[in-house]
């Protein structure tokens, strides 16, 4: 049965999700909500989907499965709280855009109501779907790399914005961690330093932050707002007691350096079917997102991951906050 969806925030991202609902055989996009009539006008003569300028109009005349909550606010994660939360009080599973929130607090809120009503909340953390981050997660677990040693995580973009001190970290830095956890499993131990350039006044734009991992492996994650994407701007890079991979520009190029080989495995991204966009990269999130809600198999990249990956964002500001080394191992 096709999984019956709306999609509230018609921005970027949002008219890129109801484009890939739309076109999905297991899903049928019945509605898209935005306050701007504008945007709502583009989707419904694009897709042909009833449009409402209102959540509470639009789960007062919709019968949905899924809504797919991406309305930014604040740092990029302000305004997901309430939608979400009325979403699930409908009884409807939700896709939340990365952050969860900009706000811990309202984070585990949203988790913790999904729990209790038995419905599905999860992120849209979409790098790890794509084919060569599958590949690479199917060699590391069948002990390619070894034992991990070292690992490392560069998310380099351009973002102008200006207008909080821990903009970069909280609205860019959920993708990093939940790479690093993905690949690296969990951080239990961080510090974090930041820089800006002098023609910022409030954000912190450029971060290196050190990790130390679970299984005994250390890293780091370095992030920027002042580099930009016209240049390469994502790399993960694994090394073990085995071998080494690193995988460049989410899905462009993956490579396997084996110790006791001279030969280099690469995967690349096709120049025909392969990725032919960044937010091509949102389908395949979707896809399996669908096929988990349909068989009850265990979400990937759930609300419990994006909220994980905001508490070693909130961790990573405890450090640069103190100067300190903070322990951020979860709490059970
Ligand atoms: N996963 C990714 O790779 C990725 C990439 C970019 C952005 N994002 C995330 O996607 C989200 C959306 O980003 P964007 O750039 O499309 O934002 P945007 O600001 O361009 O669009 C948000 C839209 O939501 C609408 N809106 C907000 N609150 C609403 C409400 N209560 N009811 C109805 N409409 C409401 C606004 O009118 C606006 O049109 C953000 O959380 C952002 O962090 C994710």
């Amino acid at each position: 049965m096709s999984t019956r969806v709306a999609v509230v925030g018609l921005g970027g991202i949002g008219q890129m999700q109801s484009d890939v609902f739309a076109s999905e055989a297991d899903s049928e996009l019945v509605a898209a909500v935005d306050r701007n009539e504008a945007k709502r006008d583009a989707v419904a003569s694009r897709l042909g989907c009833r449009t409402y300028a209102s959540v509470d109009d639009m789960l007062a005349n919709e019968q949905v499965d899924l809504v797919s909550v991406c309305t930014a606010g604040f740092e990029q994660g302000g305004a997901h709280l309430e939608p979400t939360m009325k979403a699930l009080a409908a009884g409807a599973h939700v896709l939340v855009e990365k952050p969860v929130s900009n706000d811990i607090a309202e984070a585990r809120t949203m988790v913790d109501e999904a729990k209790r009503q038995g419905l599905v909340l999860a992120t849209n953390l979409n790098h790890r779907f794509v084919h060569p981050a599958r590949r690479l997660k199917e060699w590391i677990d069948a002990g390619e790399i070894g034992e991990p040693l070292l690992v490392a995580f560069n998310l380099w973009v351009a973002n102008p914005v200006d207008e909080t001190p821990y903009f970069q970290l909280r609205e860019l830095h959920s993708h990093s961690f939940d790479i690093l956890r993905h690949f690296a499993g969990e951080i239990v131990e961080l510090q974090a330093f930041v820089t800006k350039p002098t023609s910022r006044s409030s954000t912190w734009s450029s971060c290196s932050i050190n990790l130390r991992f679970a299984s005994g492996a250390v890293g780091s994650l370095h992030g920027s707002y002042d580099m930009t994407t016209s240049h390469p701007f994502e790399r993960f890079e694994i090394a073990g007691s085995k071998g080494r991979a690193v995988l460049d520009n989410v899905y462009e190029r993956l490579t396997l350096m084996r110790h006791d080989s001279e030969d280099t495995t690469v995967v690349q991204n096709p120049i025909l079917g392969g990725i032919d966009g960044f937010y091509h990269s949102l389908r395949f999130r979707i896809r399996q997102l669908l096929d988990e809600i349909r068989t009850g198999a265990p979400i990937s990249a759930s609300g419990d991951d994006g909220l994980r990956a905001l508490e070693l964002i909130e961790s990573a500001i405890a450090s640069i906050q103190t100067g300190e080394v903070v322990a951020c191992a979860p709490q059970t």
